[in-house]
């Protein structure tokens, strides 16, 4: 697999060839599974969480939604490792053995409040050769009831007792994985910090939640014959919530090296996390729906943006829109932004002129001479939302300036050209990117 300096990150000191990881979860549940991820090109891979009684898990244990086809969430009832310590021990010394030499293991361990319930799976996981530690303090359902989990992760005191304990006797860097299901992160990621956590991965799974009802038998999903129980939601659902905690992490802890975790299914989700300041990041959902090969969709995808946007590598991206965060109130309140349709790609659906007939100022209306979605500059609102609902990538905001300058030069190709145009893309392949990039 070929190495690009450009791609090459670190995180608490270790170096990672690429920033892309397989977080915990199903696709790094035993050595097999583990190697492939690393013979694939990924950079690192964290285990299925290592604990001294392996746990049980029901059938089936995941559900998932999708909107106009496209799965956007999954709800999963799974535990934590279902193999025994001994597998464990095993297994870390044949992955350091046959993966390529520069594959970070991380080590995903969980314990109690009772402090010694940590030590094991520390001593038999850094022994074995892990690279790194990740100390699960986050899971949101099966785990708390046992006093685990987001019971420790939710309460900074506890968080902070467990780190300083595992710091102890750690020989490789200390990741404290959080729980997204906090009133706020801030003293938590805080307290970590001060305990001595040499990196943060976020976050675990958020809920617990219930994803769905199947209507025809009144069972709630994933339905474990007739009966279901709430679980961790994760995938592209998540997203936004994680971005703003990784954001809410480094402006109480600056320097913090944070790996980024939820919903990530193609390099524009990657990037977006770089962005706001994770230094690498995880994908577990998006491999477990497309596959270990997307690493070629992060790799390829990223080195085609650092390249067409001049930047020299991933380190200039990293926390590039993290000083773009205001108050609310320090906000521009100017009426200075209009849409712009873009005629080439407008195939005169309708969708926006919908959305901004019924909640904006009804400013978009279908040319008929033309076929194409224009603009009223002056009775557009600036709401934005119309750029979204749009399945083309035919709308974007500017100044109303520039949006008048455009309009001055419209021009336009004849529908039939659009439109095949419009469905050429689509039959390109599976686009998981949810933005409007068509
Ligand atoms: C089926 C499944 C099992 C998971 N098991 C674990 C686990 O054992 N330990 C853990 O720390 N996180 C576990 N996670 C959480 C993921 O590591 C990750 O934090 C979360 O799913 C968000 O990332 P994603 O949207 O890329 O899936 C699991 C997630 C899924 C979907």
């Amino acid at each position: 697999m070929t190495k690009y300096d450009e791609l090459k990150t670190t995180i608490a000191g270790v170096e990672f060839k690429n920033p892309f990881i397989v977080g915990v979860g199903p696709p790094t549940k035993n050595a097999e599974k583990i190697i492939k991820i690393a013979k694939g090109g990924w950079a690192g891979a964290t285990t299925k969480t290592i604990i001294i009684e392996p746990t049980k898990d029901p059938s089936p244990r995941m559900a998932a939604r999708a909107v106009d086809g496209h799965l956007f969430a999954m709800e999963n009832i799974e535990l934590l490792t279902t193999f025994p310590m001994s597998d464990w021990e095993k297994w870390i010394k044949r992955i350091k053995a046959e993966a390529p030499s520069d594959f970070v293991l991380i080590a995903s361990i969980m314990g109690t409040p009772d402090l010694e319930t940590w030590d094991e799976p520390l001593k038999v996981s850094q022994e074995a050769g892990a690279d790194m530690i990740e100390l699960n303090v986050s899971c949101p359902h099966g785990s708390p009831e046992h006093y685990m989990g987001a019971y420790i992760g939710q309460d900074p005191d506890l968080t902070a007792r467990v780190t300083k304990h595992v710091k102890r006797d750690a020989k490789v860097p200390v990741i404290v994985k959080f729980t997204p299901n906090v009133t706020d992160i801030k003293p938590i990621a805080k307290a970590a910090n001060e305990a001595g956590a040499d990196a943060f991965t976020l976050a675990n799974t958020h809920g617990p939640v219930i994803m769905g009802v199947d209507i025809e038998r009144a069972e709630p999903i994933p339905s474990v014959r007739g009966f279901s129980s709430p679980g961790g939601m994760s995938g592209p659902a998540v997203k936004p919530i994680v971005l703003k905690l990784i954001a809410e992490t480094l402006q109480v802890v600056p320097d913090a090296q944070v790996f980024g975790l939820g919903g990530v299914v193609s390099w524009y989700d990657a990037m977006e996390y770089m962005m706001i300041g994770a230094r690498a990041v995880e994908s577990v959902t998006g491999v477990i729906w497309y596959g270990t090969g997307i690493i070629e969709n992060l790799i390829d995808g990223t080195l085609e943006f650092l390249k067409s946007h001049n930047y020299s590598s991933v380190q200039d991206v990293i926390g590039k829109a993290f000083s773009r965060l205001k108050a609310h109130s320090d906000l521009s309140f100017e009426k200075w932004a209009s849409a712009w349709v873009d005629p080439e790609k407008c195939i005169a659906c309708s969708r926006c002129i919908v959305a901004c007939r019924d909640s904006g100022e009804g400013a978009l209306y279908v040319d008929t001479e033309n076929m194409v979605v224009r603009i009223d500059i002056e009775k557009c609102g600036g709401c934005g939302i119309c750029q979204y609902v749009c399945p083309t990538g035919a709308i974007r905001m500017v100044a109303k300036e520039e949006a008048e300058k455009m309009e001055k030069e419209f021009e336009v190709s004849p529908i039939s050209v659009r439109m095949q145009r419009y469905y050429s893309k689509l039959y390109e392949g599976i686009r998981p990117c949810y933005p409007p990039i068509l």
